[in-house]
């Protein structure tokens, strides 16, 4: 379990650059839980599936090809041989994934192809249940927040440099919904473990999360 560094938070607390400068640093792979969520949702989108009807549910995770191939940015995320890496980034396939996270069909599903691969090498998990629930035994646990405003603006940003236009009211009401829907539900619901490392990056760039990450694992 040394080999497994987690990395849970709510969205747009910095975990997914972190993560990934973190994996690149140490030579690990950058394990995107949160992308595979999202690529499930688009396949119940895509298939038509009915989320309140279990055997449909199990019947689409059966036949589930799902793949992750880390690249140098983003991970290529690969459905039924087709590329859904920018199809599953929009803030609608966020609320999807957010809705069906919270199946406990899904969560065991996904749970089972995160410890496989992260049996094949060594790992940075980012997620919402990376240190309480699926790597529950890894030695390395970080714990990412920032204030919700700080969050929102953060996103807004993001938007803005792909040429996206959104109000900071609209986005600010998401991430405060998606952080309560991800945090009350009953399986796996977003918290920090009790032998994770807090960091609130409200006031830190990314560079300096990594650096204080970095010290950290220095020191254990
Ligand atoms: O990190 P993200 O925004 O890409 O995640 C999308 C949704 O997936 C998020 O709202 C909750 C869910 N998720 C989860 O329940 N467990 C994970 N380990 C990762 C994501």
């Amino acid at each position: 379990m040394d080999t497994i560094i987690t990395i849970d938070g709510p969205s747009g607390g910095g975990k997914s650059t972190v993560s990934r400068m973190l994996a690149a640093k140490l030579n690990y792979t950058y394990l995107d839980t949160g992308a595979m969520y999202r690529a499930v949702g688009l396949q119940a989108r895509q298939l038509g599936v009915d989320l309140a009807d279990e055997d449909q549910v199990a019947a689409m995770l059966a036949d589930l090809d799902l793949h992750l191939e880390p690249g140098d940015g983003d991970t290529r995320v690969v459905l039924a041989g087709e590329d859904v890496s920018t199809a599953i980034r929009s803030a609608e396939m966020g609320m999807v994934a957010s809705a069906i996270s919270a199946l406990p069909l899904v969560r065991q599903k996904l749970t089972e192809l995160q410890q496989q691969i992260a049996a094949r090498g060594r790992v940075v998990a980012e997620g919402r249940d990376m240190g309480t629930v699926v790597f529950a035994k890894a030695r390395h646990k970080y714990f990412l927040d920032a204030s919700p405003g700080e969050r929102a603006r953060r996103r807004l940003e993001q938007l803005h440099e792909k040429g996206e236009e959104a109000a900071y009211d609209d986005i600010l009401a998401q991430i405060v919904q998606r952080d309560h829907d991800d945090s009350t539900r009953d399986l796996a619901p977003l918290k920090a473990a009790p032998d994770a490392t807090h960091i609130d990056s409200s006031r830190m760039n990314a560079q300096e999360v990594l650096n204080f990450i970095l010290d950290q694992l220095a020191k254990k």
